[in-house]
């Protein structure tokens, strides 16, 4: 096997948070807890947990928008988490970034065409350069020259999408990072989007990091899926194994909509131990004392951080 284009070892981060009202100072929300993940060239990683589980919070890390307090994030090989900021910005360019929301990259003043080449703007690129680069991931993303003219709020949904997407590659990155891609349109449009990312993905030789609270886009485009819960990965492993055969039971409900319809206490604290302990049906003594361990299961192609799998 290759080695990992993208590789995430123990990855610990926490935000501060004031304690508000009449106490003064701050507390830790810690909102990745020991994260190891591997992305290997060409491939899609599927990142899939409730809301508040840590999936936006892995991509601000991987961005350096967040700081480890502990862990590393090797980036082909090198911690990009230790860079100096200049070498920092020159490795960053190669990872590419379509956040939740379109109006968090594109500017509602500016024209589709210059959002799409804003991040061309540092390189000092030459006005034919730059037209031929937007000319050609516009056509990759189908999108029409006249759309170029236009302004944000005359789009839809779905061609904003695209607009977000052509601005992310435009700097030819090697991985993409993909936050909720699909979750403000309808499902016509999310088939339609997933589709693009797809051949986009076989076109450019992409490897993908695609977070969402929805398992059926996880599952329409992954290769392995990684499961998240209050900050840990708690499955992850090829994505056909996973959705015939889950392992974990938190993995289990996701699968089953009778079970994600059911409210579920995920406990969100700062213990280490692990969050569904309270009601997993296959709680052991151990689980309300010491941290679940990481199982390697079906020939180490599949981790399951639980105590039962240790038996
Ligand atoms: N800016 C922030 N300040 C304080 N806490 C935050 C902030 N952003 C996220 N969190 C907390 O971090 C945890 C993970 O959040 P997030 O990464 O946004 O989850 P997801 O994207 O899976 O919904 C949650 O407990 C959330 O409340
Ligand atoms: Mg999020």
């Amino acid at each position: 096997m290759s080695s990992p284009l993208l590789k995430i070892e123990n990855l610990h981060a926490f935000y501060t948070v004031p304690l508000g009202g009449l106490r003064y100072g701050y507390r830790k929300v810690w909102a990745l807890k020991g994260v190891n993940l591997d992305v290997f060239p060409g491939t899609t990683l599927g990142v899939v947990g409730g809301s508040g589980s840590g999936k936006t919070s892995l991509i601000r890390a991987i961005l350096g928008f967040l700081r480890p307090a502990k862990g590393r994030i090797l980036f082909r090989g090198m911690d990009i988490s230790k860079l100096d900021r200049r070498r920092r910005m020159e490795i960053v360019k190669e990872i590419g970034y379509v956040p939740q929301e379109p109006s968090q990259s594109i500017n509602p003043k500016m024209t589709i065409k210059d959002s799409i080449a804003e991040p061309l703007r540092p390189l000092g690129l030459s006005k034919e350069d730059i037209e031929k680069r937007i000319g050609v991931v516009m056509e990759m993303l189908d999108l029409d020259r006249s759309v170029g003219r236009m302004l944000a709020r005359e789009l839809s949904g779905g061609m904003l999408q695209r607009v977000a997407i052509a601005r992310a590659i435009i700097l030819k990155p090697r991985l993409l990072l993909l936050d909720e891609p699909t979750s403000f349109l309808d499902i016509s449009t999310q088939a339609q989007i997933l589709n693009i990312l797809r051949d986009l993905k076989e076109e450019l030789g992409l490897t993908y990091v695609l977070v969402s609270h929805d398992i059926d886009v996880v599952s329409y485009i992954s290769d392995r899926i990684a499961v998240m819960v209050s900050g840990k990965v708690v499955e992850e492993g090829v994505a056909e194994k996973i959705l015939r055969e889950p392992l974990h039971p938190y993995t289990s409900i996701l699968l089953n909509p009778e079970g994600v319809a059911r409210e579920i206490s995920i406990a969100n604290s700062e213990t280490d131990l692990c969050p569904i302990r309270s009601w997993c049906p296959l709680r052991m003594k151990k689980c309300s004392t010491e941290p679940p361990p990481a199982v390697k299961i079906d020939n180490e192609e599949r981790t399951v951080l639980c105590w039962h799998y240790t038996t």
